[in-house]
């Protein structure tokens, strides 16, 4: 049996059998998205089997979705969250106001470490219970896949129960849902001065426990000032690249720390942040990508949200497109830089305070997006061959009003494998 969703006034975001393996926007082609009109979408067994103009072939056995003129976009993508976490940390949020810094915060014992202390005592089930409302609550804004991270634990146990956390969470949802291993998130207090055996207990005894419990897809070490150094980072990476598990970093938040270099050097495929970002940088990212034909390469992620929430500065994409760069925008979705769950309000950052068009945003948090997490030959997209995964949108010209209304939901329907998403 099929369903058809009829009477669609555009579809925005298409792609084609033969591009969707390297549906991955570069540069100008990021102000560029493919759009039709006066459309309708075929899905068989959770996958769009076709997309057509005018009037669809129905047959006795079809279900039809008239969906009345609106227009359809396919479900954006977060590639970068740290969802489970067990408290907001509202006590910092005034200490910035009155003028602390986030490395003063983190370098006093608070920031990651307040996160880790909480988390420690709380229970798997409240955790759960916590993170399955932030899940319900991102999709209900139109984010249909989520990477979520670990590194709130920062010790065996606390670590494996995150991750556990998020495998429930894979399964109590139909959305896609990816768990990046990330025990490099900051030093813990215990091993406060011997940062060497933090990272021994890493590589003895957190990975392999992960790696048999298949409990990640990817591994993430948080590389900056004050945290893990490039050669702590290239040792974390070089262990996991032997268990097979590829790496996604946080890099360039509080400097021009090298985290770039070490991403590119270990096929990482995205690092994450980059506030501060220059040329040098910017040709080895692009260099990543020939020497992988154009599509492999290290996707670089633009965290808004953080930007704003701390007060620094944003990531330069306007001038990474310029350069002819690929780039991908996430919510960071945390308690400590960024309390954001929605891309559709970092679409609007990226546009106010970054410069970017809304077309190159759409890019940014659907098929870069998708492609940051080796996803796109499924997600990300509208085509044949795809997952059903999109949304209906309230506004026509979707494109547009979803940077444009800065907090006022776009979004009207939800449809995961085709079929529709309710609370
Ligand atoms: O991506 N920068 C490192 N990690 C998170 C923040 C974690 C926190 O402050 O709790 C981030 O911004
Ligand atoms: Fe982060």
């Amino acid at each position: 049996m099929s369903t058809i969703f009829t009477h669609i006034s555009k579809i925005h975001g298409l792609t084609s059998p033969e591009k969707k393996r390297i549906n991955l926007k570069f540069g100008k082609e990021m102000s560029q998205v493919e759009s039709i009109s006066n459309a309708f979408i075929k899905v068989e067994n959770g996958q769009i089997v076709e997309i057509g103009v005018g009037k669809p072939e129905i047959n006795d056995t079809d279900q039809v979705v008239d969906l009345m003129g609106k227009e359809v976009i396919p479900g954006l993508v977060d590639s970068h969250t740290h969802l489970v976490f067990a408290a907001p940390r509202h006590e910092e949020f005034s200490l910035r106001i009155k003028g602390a810094s986030y490395e003063e915060i983190a370098a006093s014992g608070g920031g990651i470490l307040n996160s880790a202390a909480k988390l420690r005592m709380m229970s798997e089930d409240e955790l759960f219970e916590q993170a399955y409302q932030r899940v319900l609550a991102m999709i209900l804004q139109g984010t249909t896949c989520i990477e979520i991270k670990s590194g709130y634990g920062l010790s065996v146990d606390s670590e494996l129960k995150i991750l556990r956390v998020v495998k429930r969470l894979k399964a109590a949802f139909p959305i896609i849902i990816k768990a990046t291993f990330l025990g490099a998130h900051a030093f813990p207090t215990e091993f406060k001065g011997q940062p060497d055996a933090y990272i021994d207990l890493i590589l003895r005894d957190m990975l392999p426990a992960v790696i048999a419990d298949e409990l990640a897809d990817h591994i993430d070490v948080f590389c900056d000032k004050g945290f893990f150094t490039v050669d702590q980072t290239r040792r974390i990476l070089e262990r996991a690249t032997k268990f097979g598990l590829p790496s996604k970093i946080h890099g360039n938040e509080l400097g021009l720390t090298g985290g770039v270099q070490v991403a590119v050097e270990m096929k990482s495929w995205s690092v994450d942040h980059l506030e501060h970002c220059s040329e040098v940088e910017f040709e080895l990212l692009k260099a990543s990508f020939l020497a992988d034909s154009g599509y492999g390469g290290t996707m670089p992620v633009a965290l808004p949200g953080t930007s704003y929430f701390l007060g620094i500065p944003y990531a330069p994409t306007r001038k990474m497109i310029d350069f002819g760069l690929p780039v991908v925008l996430a919510t960071d979705f945390n308690p400590g830089s960024s309390p954001i769950h929605s891309l559709q309000n970092i679409a609007s950052l990226a546009c106010t305070q970054m410069k970017m068009l809304p077309e190159e945003v759409f890019n940014a948090i659907t098929c870069n997006a998708a492609h940051s997490l080796r996803l796109g030959d499924q997600l990300g997209s509208i085509g044949a061959g795809m997952r059903a995964d999109f949304l209906v949108m309230k506004t026509s010209d979707s494109i547009k009003t979803i940077p444009y209304f800065l907090g006022q939901n776009q979004v009207e329907r939800i449809f995961i494998e085709g079929q529709e998403f309710f609370a």
